[in-house]
């Protein structure tokens, strides 16, 4: 157990690492060497990731791909993903590639709203408040007038604030439930810049309403922050082709569509299959909002809720056989930003942008919905047609044979030998102390 470290973050970064080898590892000078291995050679780009965050040591790396062959409202895209799952880029690949045959991926925007709220007390009369609320509104308008006149050059804005009353669930609870259309911007600061200007609004201006009571006019602001929930910032994308075009060496095409859809049915009315079947399909959406420089923890808290409005955690991707034809979609809140942030902060962000074709956000918010539908397709029919293991465990076969610490001549000759073979933790053991003692 260490001991508590007073003004940490004002240290130099050599103090810190010193402190945290010291006094946390077991071989400080191993962490100091490790730590000081993973800066980046280029100093400035160093200084630029140190300054991303507070007390940086090093960097953590994660692998950025690319997934080609996307094709997207008659487009062809090369998809960037970082992420550390040995899996994930291999199968979305391999399903942008079976759908590019078919027509690939049609995508349309259902919304772009996003949402912020001031939660506040008041515990006074409903029905004054509503009347304050209509002198009030103009107001809010005006008072970010300033910070909102970028925007709407832009056209976009503030479209709707609401009085909301949640009285009935904590005593005096209300809120100003504002919408924004951010546009290109991820709108994060936009947005609570707004509201904390409509906090400092609403509180003058019930000072000055005459019908309040002292105790009306004092009502309480308790927070202003937008919300990561943003069901009408919803993107569909889609898939479809005749059954017969399913066929594949593992399956009869027939099979294959019935499984399937009984695949997706089962996340639709199953939680547990649900979870794991959503899991899925963020290996593709994270890959490529973290390639992108976006927030995925917002996305997938967002995401999450979306899959849990009907009152129970259900399956993003729906699927269906009709007339012959297999149709499979998504439909999903992304709120994302191509402009600000780390989009023009972070070298490899700007180029997974730049490899995009420098999108708007809602051609990203279809690439995203794409890139999480073509994982669903992909785990989902190697679920029910040969399992996931086989696959997962060739591609995890490298990973093994590190760990292992296998030279690259073992490496080589085992994952021609593993192509022919199946991969298990004790098959790779005993395959590698084969040739090792050969
Ligand atoms: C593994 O990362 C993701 C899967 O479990 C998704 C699924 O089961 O649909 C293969």
């Amino acid at each position: 157990m260490n001991s508590p470290v007073e003004g940490f973050s004002k240290l130099s970064k050599t103090d810190k690492i010193n402190w945290i080898a010291h006094n946390c590892t077991d071989d400080p000078e191993a962490t100091i060497q490790l730590l000081e291995r993973y800066w980046n050679s280029d100093s400035e780009v160093q200084k630029l990731h140190d300054e991303f965050i507070e007390n940086t040591l090093s960097n953590y790396y994660l692998p950025f791909a690319i997934a080609p062959n996307f094709l997207i409202d008659g487009e062809l895209f090369a998809i960037p993903m970082a992420i550390e799952e040995s899996s994930v880029v291999a199968a979305a690949s391999k399903s942008a590639k079976f759908w590019l045959e078919k027509g690939g991926f049609k995508t349309e925007i259902l919304g772009t709203e996003k949402v912020g709220q001031v939660h506040f007390i008041y515990k006074g009369d409903a029905e004054k408040l509503k009347s304050f609320f209509d002198i009030l509104k103009p107001e809010l308008l005006s008072s970010v007038s300033s910070i909102t006149k970028n925007m709407e050059k832009r056209g976009g804005g503030i479209n709707n604030i609401e009085l909301r009353d949640f009285s009935d669930k904590i005593d005096g609870y209300y809120q100003l439930h504002c919408t924004f259309e951010t546009l290109d911007a991820m709108g994060a600061n936009f947005i609570n810049s707004c509201l904390e200007q409509f906090a400092a609004t609403l509180k003058e201006q019930a000072n000055m309403f005459e019908a309040f009571s002292e105790e009306e006019k004092n009502m309480e602001v308790v927070m202003s922050i937008l919300s990561n929930y943003v069901p009408n910032c919803l993107v569909k994308a889609e898939v479809s082709c005749p059954i017969a075009e399913l066929g594949n060496d593992d399956m009869p095409a027939e099979e294959f569509a019935k499984k399937f859809v009984q695949a997706v049915n089962i996340a639709n009315v199953e939680p547990y299959r649900a979870v794991t079947h959503n899991k899925g399909i963020m290996n593709g959406i994270d890959a490529v909002i973290l390639a992108t420089g976006n927030d995925f923890r917002a996305v997938e808290a967002g995401v999450h809720a979306y899959a849990a409005k009907e009152g129970q955690y259900s399956s993003l991707t729906h699927a269906c056989v009709e007339d012959g034809i297999f149709k499979f979609w998504i439909e999903v809140p992304l709120a994302l930003g191509t402009v600000g942030g780390l989009t023009t902060l972070h070298p490899m962000v700007k180029l997974g942008l730049e490899i995009l074709q420098h999108p708007s956000a809602q051609q990203l918010m279809k690439i995203v919905a794409v890139a999480g539908l073509a994982q669903n397709f992909a785990a989902v029919r190697s679920l029910v047609t040969t399992g996931i293991q086989k696959g997962h465990m060739k591609m995890h076969l490298l990973n093994m044979l590190n760990q292992m610490g296998a030279s690259e001549d073992e490496k080589k000759q085992l994952v021609e030998h593993f192509k022919h073979n199946t991969v298990t933790n004790a098959s790779v053991q005993e395959a590698l102390k084969n040739i090792q003692t050969q």
